[in-house]
């Protein structure tokens, strides 16, 4: 299912999309708070899970068009981590923008439309979010999104080693009040 909000449309992915999504994924200011830069085949990988995703359970990691202004900017959504921490299973909210589309709201927009589709269709109690410690352009989306962290729920990202820079990962959560 779509999602629509003034500027934006949140979509199923196009075969199109995957030289951008590719370009993003190579950019080192996009993927500084990843631990490396995507090759062009670990790009298409992703947007094949995602697409796969999005097709099985009618919701995910939207692509992100700017209605009239850029056929495809990066992912918004939803999603549910596939490692094991404290907070999960649980249901993330989470993006990923091509750096020319940062800096106009476009991130905490497509991410309000995703908690509302998270909270009334699919009837979610909580919806989480997180980063590593220091990036704080996506905390600041979770902080501008109403969302709260409490310093306890901190963890060491399982997918990296204990002692990476990125392993410290902050938690937001919010609740369908
Ligand atoms: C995280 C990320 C999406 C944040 O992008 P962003 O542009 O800072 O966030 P938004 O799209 O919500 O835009 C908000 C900014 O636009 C500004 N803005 C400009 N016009 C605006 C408008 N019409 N409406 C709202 N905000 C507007 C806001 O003031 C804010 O700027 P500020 O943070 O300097 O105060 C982006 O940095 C990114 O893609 N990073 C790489 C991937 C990543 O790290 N993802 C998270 C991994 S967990």
């Amino acid at each position: 299912m779509d999602l629509q909000t003034d500027r934006l449309r949140l979509r199923a992915w196009r075969d199109t999309d995957r030289d951008a999504f590719a370009r993003l994924n190579a950019d080192a200011r996009v993927m500084h708070y990843f631990p490396a830069l995507l090759t062009r085949e670990e790009s298409d990988a992703l947007a094949d899970r995602i697409q796969a995703l999005i097709d099985e359970q009618g919701w995910g990691l939207w692509a992100v068009e700017v209605v009239g202004v850029a056929p495809f900017i990066g992912f918004v959504g939803l999603a549910r981590p596939r490692f094991d921490a404290h907070f999960t299973p649980c249901t993330e909210v989470g993006w990923r923008l091509a750096a020319e589309f940062w800096g106009r709201g476009y991130a905490t927009e497509a991410a309000r439309a995703a908690l509302r589709f998270g909270f009334q269709e699919l009837l979610l109690d909580e919806i989480v979010s997180f980063t590593a410690t220091d990036n704080w352009p996506s905390r600041r989306v979770m902080e501008r999104l109403g969302m709260t962290r409490d310093a306890a729920d901190d963890f060491d990202h399982p997918g990296l080693p204990a002692d990476h820079p990125l392993a410290r990962h902050v938690l937001y959560r919010t609740s369908n009040a």
